[in-house]
């Protein structure tokens, strides 16, 4: 492998002779001739003339080599004190099987299956069943409520749901099958049927007609073989937090996709074919969709799917407990985690009792790494701890270091350099590249590369007005922060109402709808408010209805308990202040960014454009008081 700047130099001089030599990282029924079309979508297409199948390069193609001894999954469950390994032989299967049981069910290309899982080994198979008919998965976060479901199963219109009928939450049993049922009794689409893998924790009950058990529908299936699409038909539409209360319909193309996350498998994770890699997140994340299941698969290493925590299951030294058992050699999580076991274990004891001698680097992702986060755990592992910046639009990092190519180097605080095929720049309100060292909007110049989701979900006008219009020629991330004198990205925050509790993505906008809808409120500001463990966390204030007398204790407990079941617990809202006043602008803009500022004891300063100067005081007052 080339070193970074050189390789990085060659994607700028010839960026379709380094996407086709990535290409060829993949087997493809037929070879791209042609790399990219700038005429199609809202950007362009990649690859528009070849055609492969995902699944067949995750599994089939390493049988097919003689690899099928080789373990595929490890399914690791503190929850269920188990750990189950799956060879690729076994996987491939197994997937057969399940895209057979898809297909006597109707499934056939191009059709949408939602996904309602827990990190149990069917999920991964579930989603290259889907890859493998040419069908469409969408995984949907386990910690999301019942209306949330409601609102993919409407947009994405699946002709079968498959979920579990519970996942494992510490100290609880999350029944995840009557969720699903009060989903479908929400939702105007109904699909054709539902496939359930029960689970021993929890059996749901199954509605004749409707539902069928995962593993006889498995059992009793034809192996399927693999369809060959396009490489830009989509393999997947992920949704996630928009500006408003409507999640956006990520979508990723099968050719793209395997080849950008097969080229970052060696230049940044430095992970080849035999070699372990797990990433600490979920199936309902991108993380979980890109380096749990198909980038390990993809170059032939074996991807770890663990059910647990990193602290409490059962004590702070899980994750390197997993490290030496599975001889992990690249793992990725997300600072929360490292936040979560640096508060139960500050000196790192439990680090010390295991064998981590296998693992080569630590990537963290998901939300900026605070720096002495960072350094403590730089410093008790003493390995490359590497922070990258992506997100579920991008489906690969925008910025890292990158292990493959040999560049480590430590800089707490910084997202890395630009992967090969990214140029990033930060953009005044102008949309002029602003100098080195200076902030603004982060922004990707277009085309986007590989791997990164061409489209939303039947809305190329929405993908514009989201990402495109604002800065002509140019990605909009979302993301404020600057380029530095070394090419280094940092990232400050989002420019937008989005905000990140625990490396999740969550709309304010989404939890506002949500307290606006009840009864007793007029008006009502969701803002974030820095948390120790979990980054950011959401605080609601809100406005009684004139003429509404309320006991605030009970009135908080009824929102808190509207958000969590309208949205579900990983929103983590739990704080709400009563107040008589939102400040506002002359022309009626809620000012959030003032009272956020006010929240996290941060220096205000109060626009000239505010109505009334004074509720500023009355909403510092709230916040020093006990609530
Ligand atoms: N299904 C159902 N419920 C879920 C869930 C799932 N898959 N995941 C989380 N929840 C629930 C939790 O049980 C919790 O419910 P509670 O309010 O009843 O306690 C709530 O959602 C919030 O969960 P979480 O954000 O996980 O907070 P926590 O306090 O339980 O745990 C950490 C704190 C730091 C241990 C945890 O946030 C964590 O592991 N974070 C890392 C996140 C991560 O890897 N993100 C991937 C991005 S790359
Ligand atoms: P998601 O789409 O859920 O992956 O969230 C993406 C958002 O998370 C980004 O736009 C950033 O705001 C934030 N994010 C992800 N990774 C990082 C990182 N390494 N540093 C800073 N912010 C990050």
């Amino acid at each position: 492998m080339p070193d970074y700047t050189s390789l990085y130099a060659s994607w700028q001089t010839a960026p379709d002779a380094y996407w086709a030599h990535a290409a060829k990282l993949i087997d493809w029924d037929v070879a791209p001739t042609r790399i990219f079309d700038g005429t199609q979508g809202p950007y362009g297409a990649w690859f528009p003339d070849a055609r492969l199948n995902t699944c067949h390069n995750a599994l089939d193609r390493h049988v097919a080599a003689g690899h099928g001894a080789r373990t595929a999954i490890i399914w690791d469950s503190p929850m269920e004190g188990r750990v189950v390994e799956i060879s690729y032989a076994q996987a491939l299967e197994r997937v057969k099987k399940i895209a057979g049981a898809l297909k006597k069910l109707g499934v056939q290309k191009g059709d949408r299956v939602i996904g309602y899982m827990p990190m149990i080994p069917e999920a991964a198979l579930t989603m290259l069943a889907c890859a493998r008919l040419g069908a469409i998965h969408s995984m949907v976060f386990g910690g999301f409520a019942p209306p949330e479901l409601a609102t993919r199963i409407n947009d994405a219109k699946p002709k079968v749901i498959v979920a579990a009928s519970c996942g494992l939450e510490p100290g609880r049993v999350v029944q995840y099958k009557p969720l699903l049922d009060a989903a479908l009794a929400l939702s105007d689409h109904k699909p054709d049927a539902c496939v359930i893998f029960q689970r021993p924790a929890f059996q749901g009950a199954l509605t004749p007609g409707l539902d069928h058990d995962f593993i006889a529908a498995e059992a009793a299936a034809e192996p399927a073989d693999c369809v060959s699409v396009e490489a830009t038909h989509p393999l997947y539409v992920l949704y996630t937090s928009g500006t408003t209360g409507r999640p956006k319909g990520v979508v990723r193309d099968h050719g793209g996709h395997a080849v950008a996350l097969a080229q970052s498998m060696h230049t940044t994770y430095g992970v080849t074919a035999g070699q372990v890699m797990w990433a600490a997140s979920d199936v309902g994340w991108v993380v979980g969709h890109s380096y749990i299941v198909y980038a390990p698969l993809l170059v032939g290493a074996t991807t770890i799917m663990y059910e647990g925590k990193p602290v409490g299951t059962p004590d702070p030294g899980a994750f390197w407990r997993v490290v030496e058992q599975h001889k992990v050699n690249t793992m990725f999580t997300a600072p929360t985690a490292l936040r979560a076991v640096r508060q139960q274990d500050s000196e790192g004891a439990l680090i010390g009792k295991y064998d981590l001698s296998s693992l080569n680097a630590l990537f963290l992702a998901g939300e900026r790494c605070d720096p002495p986060t960072a350094i403590w755990i730089q410093k008790l592992l003493d390995k490359p701890v590497i922070d990258n910046w992506w997100q579920t639009e991008t489906g690969w990092p925008i910025t890292s270091r990158f292990l493959g190519l040999g560049l480590t180097e430590f800089k707490p605080g910084s997202g890395g350099r630009p992967s090969p095929g990214y140029d990033v720049q930060a953009l005044d309100e102008a949309g002029e590249p602003l100098p080195r060292g200076n902030v603004g909007n982060l922004c990707i110049k277009l085309p986007m590369p590989p791997g990164c989701g061409p489209t939303l979900w039947q809305n190329d006008e929405g993908y514009v007005s989201a990402y495109l219009k604002s800065f002509p020629g140019w990605y909009r991330t979302g993301d404020a922060g600057m380029v530095d004198e070394d090419g280094d990205v940092w990232i400050m925050g989002r420019t937008d109402d989005i905000i990140n509790v625990a490396g999740h993505r969550l709309s304010t906008g989404a939890m506002e709808e949500v307290l606006a809808g009840h009864k007793d409120i007029a008006e009502c500001a969701v803002i974030a408010r820095a948390d120790e463990l979990k980054g950011e966390v959401p605080c609601g204030l809100v406005v009684l209805k004139a003429g509404v007398e309320r006991e605030p204790e009970q009135l908080v407990k009824e929102l808190v308990a509207l958000v969590r079941e309208k949205i579900g617990p990983v929103a983590a809202f739990r704080e709400v202040l009563v107040v008589q006043k939102l400040p506002k602008t002359r022309s009626g803009k809620i000012l959030r960014a003032v009272m956020k500022k006010i929240a996290n004891n941060e220096p205000v300063v109060v626009p000239g454009t505010i109505e009334d100067a004074s509720v500023v005081d009355a909403i510092r007052d709230a916040f020093a008081a006990p609530h």
